[in-house]
């Protein structure tokens, strides 16, 4: 079949075939998925942030062995790194207070982890200089495209444009996405409420075109709960030129994810998708697990970024390599956004945004489906 047509200003400024970007998703999008996306005309992201500088610079390369085509590397460079320059992870394990690491122990008993388990991932995530490894890395490559899932490009725009390197940043509401007007970005993903992973709180029909009329002529990808080709005519029709999509992908065999997380990514209903602080202290949506209610209802509220995560990484990594067992593979980190619903079958990610594609193409073609005719 003749390959569908579906060309906006986003695939002008990214270089690609389709206006369609899969979201940049750490620990889930990795180099199979970023290829695959690519190769079938969107622009695959790879979620950096979980990344060391070694490990990434290795992905970037088969990233490269894999596919000619635009790329995109995600990290998340929130606004408190500045505030944690020169504090190594030790050193911001000391902001901790004594009774969260008490209650971190009676959670460890709890949730069956040994006593003699640490995790070993490295700390690039939580430092600054981590992260300022990270970027640098990107920098070094020419990536095709930086992606900031949280915060600001600011003081490395410069860096970015005398290499010829593209930049997107996430606007959860207009006054975010201000700042990345003032940045002088890409391209600005509008993400709403109904998103997968960290989210803001407007919902996405409602913040996509008021960001869309704030930033212009800066493109907008929409985001937030678009899973089909629906959702892609939608963010057409509220001002967007394209879309941004993290959870839609989870179920392809390119995507990062066990096999029990699909599944109960299959099964997830409206009430599975909820907002909790109980992973990186930062609302995030995700599905529900045992060990998400723990903190949403437990006595501790969750502390903030980065000291949550720091506090709670070996319960979160032992059950990431128990995952063949079930009571662990029941508490892994499952983001998904709302169109948990649209998220029901296994496709390819070729599939994915083919289906996307064809289905958008023939609204846009043909008209509103006949439940919406209006004369
Ligand atoms: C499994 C998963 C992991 C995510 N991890 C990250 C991440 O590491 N960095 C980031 O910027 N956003 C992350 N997000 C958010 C996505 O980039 C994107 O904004 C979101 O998926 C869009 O909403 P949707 O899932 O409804 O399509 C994640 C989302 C999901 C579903």
């Amino acid at each position: 079949m003749a390959r569908r047509k579906l060309h906006t200003r986003l695939c002008d400024v990214l270089e690609i075939e389709y206006p369609i970007i899969q979201a940049g998703m750490g620990g889930f999008s990795d180099p199979p998925l970023v290829i695959a996306v690519s190769e079938a005309g969107g622009l695959g992201t790879l979620g950096g942030a979980v990344y060391e500088p070694d490990t990434l610079d290795a992905a970037i390369r088969e990233i490269r062995k894999g596919t000619s085509k635009p790329f995109a590397i995600d990290l998340l460079l929130p606004d408190s790194l500045k505030d944690m320059e020169g504090i190594s992870k030790e050193g911001l394990m000391k902001y901790i207070p004594d009774d969260y690491f008490e209650y971190a122990k009676e959670l460890r008993k709890k949730f069956n982890i040994p006593d003699d388990f640490y995790s070993t991932r490295g700390g690039a995530l939580w430092t600054s200089e981590g992260t300022m490894a990270l970027i640098q890395v990107c920098l070094d490559n020419k990536v095709p495209v930086l992606a900031a899932g949280l915060g600001r490009l600011g003081d490395i725009m410069p860096e970015c444009k005398s290499r010829g390197i593209k930049t997107i940043a996430i606007g959860a509401n207009v006054r975010m996405s201000l700042k990345h007007v003032e940045d002088q970005v890409d391209v600005i993903v509008a993400q709403g409420y109904d998103a997968g992973g960290h989210t803001g709180n407007i919902g996405t029909l409602a913040v996509v075109p008021q960001i869309a009329d704030a930033v212009k002529p800066i493109p907008v990808a929409a985001a937030g709960g678009i899973a089909d080709g629906r959702g892609l005519v939608a963010a057409l029709a509220l001002g967007a030129v394209g879309v941004w999509c993290g959870s839609m992908f989870l179920l392809s065999p390119e995507a990062t994810f066990t096999e029990g997380q699909k599944d109960r990514v299959i099964a997830a209903t409206e009430r599975d998708a909820v907002i909790t602080k109980a992973i990186s202290g930062k609302t995030m949506r995700q599905l529900r697990t045992p060990y998400t209610e723990i903190w949403d209802k437990g006595p501790k509220p969750p502390l903030g970024w980065p000291f949550h995560m720091l506090l709670t990484l070996d319960i979160v990594d032992y059950a990431y390599e128990h995952a063949d067992q079930k009571e662990f593979e029941e508490m892994l980190v499952t983001p998904a956004g709302q169109a948990t619903r649209l998220l029901n079958r296994r496709r390819t990610a070729k599939q994915i945004i083919d289906d996307m594609v064809e289905e958008a193409v023939t609204i846009l073609e043909q008209g509103l489906p006949k439940t919406a005719q209006w004369k």
